[in-house]
């Protein structure tokens, strides 16, 4: 099978051209040709994204399109969008927020959202978007975690920040972006951009390489979640893979399908194509398939980036539904953030005429690393190639050496160096050494990205063919990969054990046939607690509104004791292994009697 193909108006698709090629002689300064970027040229992501498309004769061109619930529709030129950008960003600068301060944006997929996100980096604050579904407590653990000063969000989610806000001292202002500004409680600022005086002018910060940009939440399997920073010069590594591997070009009409709370949506759903100027679509409305292919049709989307789980429920829903909308638009199809399997990529072959092309990445590394291409031929079922300017290895389970022959089970790991790499776990210095092998035991942050003698451990396990194909195995690790989001077992036992029922708790993931993993949880119960329908909603409940949905166990195991190492830590490995029917593996740690 080939991911070739050629357009009406018969050019071959691929940005990259041959990926031989591309690999002699590679370097990322392909991507400021790309963008006709010189030094000296102004470095700020939000920038970029807006002031620059608009100075090389992309004002008028649309550069989002936006659609929400109901019959709920806008569209944005990059002139809106420059001038909005400017208009966070004064109003950020007037309420005293200063560059390297951290300002959340918590709010659904609405045009402010975008807005907020460039203005920020344009006045040279760090932006920290956080997936508005979380619950109070996954907000405050991420707030208080970063020392967040600013927060923009919308009337129908303040009330959440309201509830924690005492809790956070650094937290000075909340800032409600859309909504009913008469139900504002004292203290609030109500700014609603788009009635606001327009910002025709705004000098944006003057960035540095290293200069703080993107601060993203992700989840590990010990201790709370963890800011993986990233900084201005990411945009190089974002700027290339989203040319050669989304191929976009200047009149696509492309769509990631990712929420900006989470690193796809930020990474490939605001920088790599704005700074582009290509045009983006955007839908805030909940996930049918009818939905979405009358949004692929209406807006003629050529490009689309979306994730497997996504893609297990629209062949759930069969090739009938597809069959009813005009989706020759469709030119490239992209996934990420869960194995796809053989079947999706045979399916969407079938249904559109098109293979879902897998790219491999993580919060961590900022932009693509292990992908297909289009014009390489598709292994279904493999994630790709390592992107050129990326050295990719396994690692030996055990020993961490690298692993030389095919087919064998080992780490996936990267060389440090690449632009968007992440920076630093923030205020975790020693949770980022321990992420790279080799390193020195008081190697700084700095030290570590720049070793290219190390090994960035990306915590999955995999293969390579005798291709140089590499085909996922699993996480290394008790994240709990659901839809494509991670949750970490940590904290979601943190908060099950906060609810009066419950003694200890552990959290897995259990398979599901369309997101992958759902949580379940076992529990041991407090005394005078018995197992009922009512104690496993209240308990579902409790978790949802404290962390998030997706965080909400879909099942709750009680048990009478819960399986422990001698030390007295949980074994969720055990757990886990049996709820898989897997090998339950080494247990000389286990806790005896
Ligand atoms: O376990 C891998 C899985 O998602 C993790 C990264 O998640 P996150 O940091 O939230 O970023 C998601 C989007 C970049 C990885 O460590 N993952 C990501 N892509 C794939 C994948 N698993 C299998 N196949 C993929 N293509």
């Amino acid at each position: 099978m080939s991911g070739t193909r050629r357009t009406s108006k018969g050019t071959a698709l691929s940005n990259i051209g041959s990926y031989d090629e591309r690999l002699k002689g590679f370097d990322w300064g392909i991507a400021r040709e790309i963008l006709g970027w010189e030094e000296g040229d102004l470095l700020n992501i939000g920038a970029i994204c807006s002031d620059r498309v608009c100075a090389r004769d992309g004002a008028g061109k649309i550069a989002l399109i936006w659609e929400g619930f109901g019959d709920r529709k806008a569209t944005y030129t990059f002139d809106d969008l420059r001038v909005y950008s400017n208009g966070f960003a004064d109003f950020l600068v007037g309420q005293g927020i200063e560059p390297g301060d951290r300002v959340c944006v918590f709010m659904d997929k609405i045009p402010s959202l975008y807005f907020s996100f460039l203005g920020v980096l344009k006045m040279g604050g760090i932006v920290q978007p956080l997936f508005c579904a979380f619950g109070d407590e996954s907000l405050e653990v991420r707030l208080a975690s970063a020392g967040t000063r600013a927060i923009l969000t919308t009337q129908k989610h303040v009330r959440k920040v309201r509830k924690i806000q005492e809790r956070l001292p650094s937290l000075e202002k909340v800032i409600v972006v859309a909504g009913d500004e008469s139900k504002l409680k004292d203290g609030e600022v109500f700014f609603d951009v788009e009635a606001a005086l327009r910002v025709e002018e705004f000098e944006s910060h003057a960035a540095g390489p290293e200069t703080r940009s993107v601060l993203h939440y992700t989840s590990g399997t010990t201790g709370q979640p963890k800011g993986a920073q990233h900084v201005h010069d990411s945009i190089w590594g974002q700027v290339l893979t989203t040319s050669w591997v989304l191929d976009l070009r200047d009149d696509d009409v492309y769509w990631c399908t990712a929420d900006p709370g989470w690193v796809t949506g930020t990474s490939y759903g605001i920088i790599g194509p704005w700074a582009l100027g290509i045009t983006q679509c955007v839908l805030d409305s909940g996930f049918t398939s009818s939905r979405w292919y009358q949004f692929i049709q209406d807006n003629r989307v050529t490009v689309w980036y979306s994730a497997p789980t996504a893609i297990r429920s629209l062949m759930r829903d069969g090739e009938e539904v597809a069959a009813r909308f005009d989706l020759s638009s469709l030119r490239h199809l992209t996934s990420v953030g869960e194995p796809l399997n053989a079947e999706a990529v045979v399916w969407s072959e079938k249904a559109y005429g098109l293979p879902f092309l897998d790219t491999y990445w993580q919060t961590e590394t900022g932009s693509i690393m292990i992908t297909n291409f289009p014009g390489m031929k598709v292994k279904p079922g493999s994630m790709g190639k390592a992107f050129p300017g990326i050295t990719a290895a396994l690692l030996d389970l055990r020993t961490h050496e690298p692993i030389g022959e095919p087919g064998k089970v080992g780490l996936i790991a990267f060389r440090p160096g690449w632009p968007a790499m992440f920076r630093e776990y923030r205020g975790q210095d020693d949770v980022y050494r321990s992420k790279f092998v080799g390193a020195a035991d008081d190697a700084t942050p700095d030290e570590l990205r720049t070793n290219e003698d190390l090994w960035y451990v990306s915590g999955d396990r995999s293969s390579i063919d005798a291709d140089g194909y590499f085909w996922f195995v699993g996480r290394d690790d008790d994240v709990i990969n659901t839809g494509g989001h991670l949750v970490g077992p940590f904290e979601i036992e943190s908060a099950l054990v906060e609810h009066e029922a419950i003694a200890e708790a552990a959290a897995i993931g259990k398979p599901d046939a369309v997101n992958m993993e759902v949580v379940k949880a076992v529990v041991t119960l407090n005394p005078g607690f018995e197992p009922s329908g009512d104690l496993e909603l209240s308990i579902m409940n409790f978790i949802r509104k404290r962390l998030s949905p997706l965080a909400m166990p879909q099942e709750i195991e009680y048990v009478e004791k819960l399986p422990k190492t001698r030390s007295g830590k949980i074994l969720r490995r055990y757990l886990r292994a049996l709820e898989w029917g897997e090998e339950v593996g080494d247990l000389s740690t286990l806790e005896h009697d």
